[in-house]
């Protein structure tokens, strides 16, 4: 039988499609691996991982009003989810209020709208903030809504040591993928190390930042490219933490990041083990983290929405359970899974479920938490762990060749990567080459009509007048008051602006108030054409 010629991965990593005896002879991983549990981590973060509690199913929604959003969470509570994660709508992502011009016809669409305190607490009535989990899927204006957070749990008398959950506060990929960033890097790395030391104080079981490499992996970047400049961008937070004056091992037990999980599911596993192992060691011998927790990467990874097709939808599920199956077999911390219906609307009630209910398989009807890590010691497994570690790493010093993470991005040289990548991905797939079963194959002439979740038209103007009633009814000069002391401390370099930020938000100033007071001191962000 002639040998099937070696197939490349994601990364164009060759995989030997023929494990023979010479491949297997002497090998031993015993010596490299190490134990679950302990550094450096490969094989999982926990010593029992999933024996002893499964993942945490955290489904992300939001869309609509404060109220829709509300109604959302508490059915995927009532359907088993064990945590919340809140979508926000463009308006509030960028520091608008949903009044502003340029908030016309983008409120309440892709996640909820919230201007002010009174949405926030809407958003969690009924909720009891000291018992769930929650994350925030927010970068720029992310202190603000922690701090909304804070003051909703405060009126229910949840005290701030009590709360757990994440906020994203990763500004540096939105300059790279996505676009949700307000102001320059200098002055956005400023509020971040504001937040970790504002979160070591008053909020310490609160995941300060979830480094993202999702939004530049549905951009296009291969499963390496993910993860070196992920783990790049995480070096620049520890970086300017420390130049700020924390002690490593008072913030990076709070560090989190938040990953893709493709159909390729050996090479995802193997980008997991991998990326735990980098960070274990840069946080350990470049960083001189000591505990143990400061050198875990723990992550939360979300099934790759780019890959589900509008085309026959109901294959999306067959995907989203092999994606859902490399986050667990990868030892992922908290999972989202993709309705089947993302590719062509936000999803309905049903789709939400279903989505839900593939984690409650994988968790509670397979065997796949009955053992840790359960590749561990497989020759292709070990090998492709290996190589993509090796790939990352040569990746992560090209990356500080250049400066690091921050002169990188000012250079373009992330974002035309990820494009070369994405082209070619678009290339092999118009070709042929890469098959998107019912796409570029297996494709059936008529779709059965899908009737898509509608987006109540009226939400804007409900929004607006929920607005004006706020603005009539609050205290005008102890905002203005509140803010202006916000300009001083922005203004200043040693007044962590968290706490005049906070006193404004409870005085009633909205988001859009609250970033434009920053955005007259610290400027907005206008990006470099990377081509
Ligand atoms: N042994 C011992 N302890 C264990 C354990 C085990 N096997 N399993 C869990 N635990 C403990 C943990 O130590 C932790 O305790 P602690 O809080 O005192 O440390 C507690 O149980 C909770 O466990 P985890 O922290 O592992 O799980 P969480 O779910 O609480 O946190 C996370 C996971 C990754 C650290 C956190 O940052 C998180 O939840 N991230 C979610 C981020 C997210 O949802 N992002 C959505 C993005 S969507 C987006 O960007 C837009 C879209 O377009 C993609």
């Amino acid at each position: 039988m002639t040998r099937p010629t070696p197939r490349s991965t994601e990364s164009g990593l060759p995989v030997d499609p023929v494990l023979g005896p010479e491949a297997l002879a002497g090998w031993n991983p015993a010596e490299k691996l190490g134990a679950p549990g302990s550094y450096p981590f490969t094989r999982g973060v926990y010593p029992t991982m999933y024996t002893g509690r499964p993942w945490t199913m955290r489904q992300y929604a939001g869309f609509g009003t404060a109220a829709e959003s509300n109604a959302r969470y508490r059915q995927l509570i009532e359907h088993g989810t064990h945590g919340l994660s809140v979508a926000f709508d463009l308006p509030t992502q960028m520091g608008h209020d949903s009044d502003a011009d340029l908030a016309s016809g983008e409120v309440g669409r892709v996640g909820v709208a919230v201007d002010s305190v009174e949405d926030m607490k809407v958003l969690f009535d009924g909720i009891p903030l000291g018992e769930v989990s929650t994350s925030m899927t927010i970068n720029a204006p992310a202190a603000l809504l922690l701090l909304l957070y804070q003051l909703v749990a405060e009126e229910q008398g949840v005290a701030a040591e009590h709360l757990t959950g994440t906020i994203q506060n990763d500004v540096l990929k939105e300059y790279v993928a996505r676009g949700t960033y307000i102001f320059p890097p200098k002055p956005s790395l400023r509020l971040t190390a504001d937040i970790f030391q504002y979160c070591r104080r008053e909020v310490p079981r609160w995941n300060t930042i979830s480094i993202s490499g999702y939004h530049m992996a549905e951009a296009g970047a291969s499963p390496v490219q993910e993860i070196a400049f992920t783990l790049a961008n995480g070096i620049e937070y520890v970086r300017t933490a420390v130049a700020a004056g924390m002690d490593v091992d008072d913030f990076a037990p709070r560090l989190s990041f938040f990953f893709v999980s493709r159909t390729t599911l050996l090479e995802e596993v193997a980008k997991f083990r991998a990326a735990r192992r980098i960070w274990a060691r840069v946080m350990k011998e470049d960083f001189g983290a000591r505990n143990p927790k400061s050198q875990m990467l723990r992550f939360h990874t979300q099934t790759a929405g780019v890959q589900l097709t509008a085309q026959q939808p109901e294959v999306n599920l067959a995907r989203v359970t092999v994606q859902g199956l490399a986050a667990v077999l990868g030892g992922t911390q908290s999972l989202h899974t993709n309705s089947f219906d993302e590719a062509i609307a936000l999803p309905t009630a049903k789709a939400a479920r279903l989505a839900l209910r593939t984690q409650q398989v994988l968790a509670y009807e397979t065997d796949v938490t009955a053992t840790v890590d359960p590749f561990a010691g497989s020759y292709v497994m070990e090998s492709l762990t290996d190589d993509v570690e090796a790939a990352v790493l040569e990746l992560m010093d090209e990356v500080e060749g250049r400066g690091g993470a921050v002169a990188a991005i000012e250079q373009g040289f992330q974002k035309a990567e990820i494009e070369r990548n994405a082209y070619r991905i678009a290339r092999e797939t118009e070709a042929g080459e890469r098959v998107v079963v019912g796409v570029n194959r297996f494709r059936i002439e008529e779709e059965e009509p899908y009737e898509p979740l509608r987006v109540d038209p009226t939400i804007e103007a409900r929004q607006r007048e929920r607005l004006e009633r706020l603005r009539a009814e609050r205290d005008r000069a102890a905002v203005e008051s509140a803010l202006t002391a916000l300009r001083k401390a922005a203004a200043g370099t040693t007044e962590n602006v968290l706490a005049p930020m906070k006193e404004a938000l409870r005085a009633r100033a909205t988001v859009g108030e609250v970033c434009e007071a920053l955005r007259e001191v610290w400027g907005s962000h206008v990006p470099t054409e990377a081509f």
